[in-house]
């Protein structure tokens, strides 16, 4: 056995950093792709619906594949500061990856619409807090504009170092079941994970390396033997932050799921490539979709996602169900991040009924005794 590092050290030949570069890791990466067995019944479909559960990364989201390459590339540069805006997760991971790297982390959040658990991140973390009067669309045109002319990299999406690690998660999949599944689902927000994962299959799989908009032909890595089947990508949106629906900016995007409580997205152009290169579409759920499905995964396969995350088995099941993804098709869903990022969602719902019993061993038999 030997330990596992991290994902730099595992794809180090595949990402593109110095060779001398010292990888800056928590050890992200190496997630659980778990195959759904109740749900499935439960819904009455007829799949191979797999999830991809990234909230067992080390600060419970994705973006610590992102994370870790833009820190290790920023620290190679001789950054000493990063700076990002962030819905929750990218300030929870730029906050520890700093720390871990041993440099400042300047993170702006929105307004008032942050989960409990990743503003707790932050914090204990170290990282400096500026809540900006506006939402994240605002405090993303805000770091682009400081970071021109302050001594800090930027580590939103944007960053091309970000897209490199998390396109790690294809790898990871179609090493996982030997080849790409049918449809990949995911939710969008800024739109990078989207554009991440089609670079990741397309280098992978070994195709696209003369037609791809993405890399421009430049894919060196996934030549050698790789399968040709690359999967159909589906992004969904909540309905009230539905840019790719409106067919523009959302000006003031309102929903549960406030990771993706996005109006503008960064990686607008590359994700309609990426829709249009696989076959693929895009589609909204609503809020009610969106907490309904988190609730049917935890109660069925003790999977705790956050609601964002939801977003993307809700339409995954939707477009099962209406026939649009055809039965007997291989799925994978990620789960961006962890349920227990926001557990104010959850109590937010209504406690049950506790139990309250003296503190007797018969008190508790009884207990038992009528619900068995
Ligand atoms: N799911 C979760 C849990 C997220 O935190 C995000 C983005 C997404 C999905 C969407 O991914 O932006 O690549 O399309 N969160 C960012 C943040 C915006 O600041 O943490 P995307």
């Amino acid at each position: 056995m030997t330990r596992y590092t991290g994902l730099i050290d595992a794809y180090r030949s595949r990402l593109p950093l110095p060779p001398e570069a010292k990888a800056i890791s928590l050890g992200e990466g190496r997630t659980p792709l778990i195959k759904l067995e109740n749900l499935v019944r439960h819904e009455g479909v007829e799949a191979d619906i797999y999830v991809k559960f990234e909230g067992a990364n080390p600060t419970g989201s994705f973006k610590d594949r992102g994370m870790t390459m833009a820190v290790t590339e920023a620290v190679h540069r001789g950054a000493k500061a990063i700076l990002c805006a962030s819905t929750g997760n990218t300030s929870a991971a730029a906050a520890a990856y700093a720390a871990r790297a041993g440099i400042k982390s300047f993170v702006l959040i929105p307004e008032g619409k942050i989960a409990m658990g990743k503003l707790a991140q932050a914090v204990v973390h170290g990282a400096v807090i500026v809540q900006v009067r506006g939402n994240f669309d605002d405090g993303m045109r805000l770091v682009k504009e400081v970071s021109e002319t302050s001594p800090v990299v930027l580590v939103n999406s944007v960053n091309p170092y970000r897209l490199q690690g998390q396109k790690t998660a294809a790898f990871e999949i179609v090493e996982a079941l030997g080849e790409a599944p049918d449809y990949h689902c995911l939710p969008v927000g800024n739109a990078g994970n989207i554009t991440a994962h089609w670079i990741g299959y397309t280098e992978c799989t070994g195709v696209g390396t003369k037609s791809c908009l993405l890399c421009n032909g430049n894919c060196q890595f996934g030549q050698a033997g790789g399968k040709a089947k690359r999967p159909k990508m589906i992004g969904y949106q909540a309905a009230g932050s539905a840019p790719f629906m409106r067919g523009a900016a959302v000006k003031n995007p309102e929903t549960v799921a406030t990771a993706i409580r996005i109006g503008d997205p960064q990686s607008w152009d590359p994700a309609w490539i990426v829709q249009q290169e696989s076959g693929g579409w895009f589609d909204e759920c609503s809020d009610a979709e969106i907490l309904a499905c988190q609730r049917l995964l935890a109660e069925q396969e003790g999977v705790f996602c956050e609601p964002a995350s939801a977003t993307s088995l809700a339409g995954a099941l939707r477009d099962l169900k209406s026939g649009k993804i055809p039965a007997g098709s291989s799925i994978v869903c990620t789960l961006t991040g962890n349920g227990m990022k926001d557990p104010d969602i959850i109590l937010k719902a209504g406690l049950p009924q506790l139990i309250e019993v003296d503190a007797v061993r018969s008190a508790v038999e009884r207990v038992l005794v009528d619900r068995l």
